[in-house]
């Protein structure tokens, strides 16, 4: 079957290549069994076929598809799928010049361990289907620790590569009808905390050096570490997601964003042990070196709960810089902290023009966080006069309840952060909150429409009038693309 495939896989592209069209396309289709053409224009000419036909959203719609199933995977949610999506996903990308093409995940429980993605490729999950993460350590090849960190987070050295993994591609698609993809993280967590890991956690998602990403309408849980990882890419959209970890669990963060340029996360809802969002750019001397910033990063519609860390970091590894972020519309519930700003003495890189409106938040440690003694360093290497650049942060129209310490903001001695904002935010202390309610040190700004009072250090701009922060009136350019409606046909099995 799979040569079979193979060969007429190559016919097929011979034929579109003499033909240039189409035309050509649609009628070797009958040959083609493995393959639905499923573009609009398709469906219209060839309506009459067998198949239900589905409506997506994505980037870019495709003009082949194939079903994982049509490659011997088992969805019995014990046999293992790993050869199979390995399989079917290099027979598509002989499609990448050729309009592309999607897999169709059936319903079942599919079984695997890690695969890599292909360019001008959707991967489509029905609703129904669940990816399942091998717990085997053996199913992760050890790869490379990414160049702006040195080392893998969890240890010295190597990193097991992610469950869904791709590098240097271009217009990858991975969405369905909530389907969903669990990371059966608990072996790894409790290996972690023994100390009994050889190398660094997969992640859910890592897909590096790429351009023209989606992941969207799905469903994550439990992964080993942290759920999705674009880094060193542009051009995201991450949009209705549900990602879902125990909150006691470690690193579990949901989505972090990594040295990537022109990003927007929407409609998501996060429950973790770590924090929903971390935005990132490299450690210490590995990430300077690397100099690859996060910036226009967009935020907005998401729910969180995060009992033990932050609804958004930026940081602690921010090392290549993290500017023009903007966040807005978002609800945390039982969270310790709203946007958290975490760095270090030998991080360098800058935090700055960081944009944020509209949180509402019920039962939270603190509101405002900023720690410039987070520590962690790769290696004993950093330089100590590396220091960060945090400047021009923007927060305001926010309301907070149940809340134990309204703000601590500590900067660095000798290296403030400076241009801090906060206006119209009304916090509501829990019944035994904090003696301090603002710890402000080394840090400078001004507030306005703020209560309770806040510190000395964040006066009041003019007292009798709400004077509101910054937040910019043009948009990014990722905030002006919009997604295609596709069409495609699901075989009946
Ligand atoms: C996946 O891609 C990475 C990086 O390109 C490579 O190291 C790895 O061997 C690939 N894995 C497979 C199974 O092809
Ligand atoms: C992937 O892209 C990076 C950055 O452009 C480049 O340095 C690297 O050589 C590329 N790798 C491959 C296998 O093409
Ligand atoms: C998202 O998934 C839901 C649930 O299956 C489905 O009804 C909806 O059409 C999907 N949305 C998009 C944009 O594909
Ligand atoms: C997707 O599935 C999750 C988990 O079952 C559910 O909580 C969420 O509401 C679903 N989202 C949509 C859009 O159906
Ligand atoms: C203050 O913030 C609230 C949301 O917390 C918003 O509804 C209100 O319009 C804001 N007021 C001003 C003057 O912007
Ligand atoms: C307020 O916060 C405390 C924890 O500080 C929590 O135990 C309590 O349930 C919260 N109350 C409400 C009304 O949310
Ligand atoms: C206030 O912040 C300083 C500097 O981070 C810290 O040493 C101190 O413990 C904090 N005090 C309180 C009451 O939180």
């Amino acid at each position: 079957m799979r040569s079979l495939l193979y060969t007429i896989g190559s016919l097929l592209i011979l034929l579109l290549s003499h033909d240039g069209g189409f035309t050509g396309a649609a009628d070797a289709e009958h040959t083609f069994r493995a393959t639905d053409i499923h573009t609009h224009r398709h469906r219209r000419n060839h309506g009459h076929r067998r198949g239900e036909e589905f409506e997506y959203s994505a980037l870019s719609c495709r003009a082949y598809s194939a079903s994982l199933d049509e490659f011997g995977a088992v969805g019995d949610g014990v046999t293992s799928n790993t050869a199979a999506f390995r399989d079917a996903v290099s027979q598509l990308s002989h499609f990448a010049d050729y309009g592309g093409s999607l897999l169709f995940v059936p319903a079942g429980r599919w079984l695997t361990g890690s695969f890599n993605l292909t360019s001008h490729f959707t991967l489509f999950l029905h609703r129904d289907a669940v990816l399942l993460a091998s717990q085997e350590e053996s199913d992760y090849e050890v790869i490379e620790p990414l160049p702006s960190y040195g080392r893998g987070r969890d240890t010295d050295g190597g990193r097991f590569i992610s469950l869904l993994f791709g590098s240097n591609l271009t217009d990858v698609v991975i969405t369905g009808e909530n389907g969903t993809i669990d990371g059966q993280g608990e072996p790894w967590w409790g290996k972690f905390k023994r100390g009994e890991l050889k190398y660094t956690r997969p992640y859910l998602i890592e897909i590096m050096h790429s351009d023209g990403i989606q992941i969207s309408n799905l469903t994550f849980l439990n992964s080993p570490s942290w759920h999705i990882h674009p880094v060193y890419s542009s051009n995201i959209v991450i949009q209705d997601l549900t990602i879902l970890a125990p909150v006691t669990v470690p690193n579990t963060d949901g989505i972090n964003p990594d040295s990537s340029t022109n990003t927007r996360i929407e409609d998501c809802y996060i429950v973790s042990g770590d924090d929903c969002i971390a935005v990132k750019s490299g450690w210490d001397q590995y990430g300077i070196n690397y100099g690859m910033p996060t910036k226009q990063l967009l935020i907005r519609r998401l729910t969180c709960i995060s009992p033990d860390s932050a609804v958004i970091a930026l940081g602690s590894e921010m090392s290549g810089g993290i500017e023009d972020v903007r966040a807005e519309d978002i609800i945390a519930i039982n969270s310790e902290s709203g946007i958290r700003i975490k760095t270090a003495i030998g991080r360098g890189g800058y935090v700055k023009d960081v944009y944020v409106r509209g949180i509402t938040m019920q039962t939270m440690k603190y509101v405002f966080w900023m720690t410039g003694s987070y520590g962690s360093h790769p290696d004993e290497h950093y330089d100590p006069n590396a220091l960060p650049v945090i400047q021009n942060i923007n927060y305001q129209d926010m309301v907070a309840e149940n809340v134990t310490m309204p703000a601590q903001l500590a900067g660095i001695t000798g290296d403030q952060f400076t241009g801090i904002c906060i206006s119209n935010v009304t916090i509501t202390l829990s019944k035994k909150p904090k003696k301090v309610l603002w710890n402000c040190t080394d840090v400078s700004g001004y507030t306005s429409g703020v209560t309770p009072e806040p510190c000395q250090l964040l006066p009041e701009k003019q007292p009798g009038t709400v004077v509101p922060c910054n937040f910019p009136e043009s948009s990014i350019p990722i905030d002006e693309v919009k997604l295609q409606r596709c069409y495609s046909r699901r075989r009946f099995m």
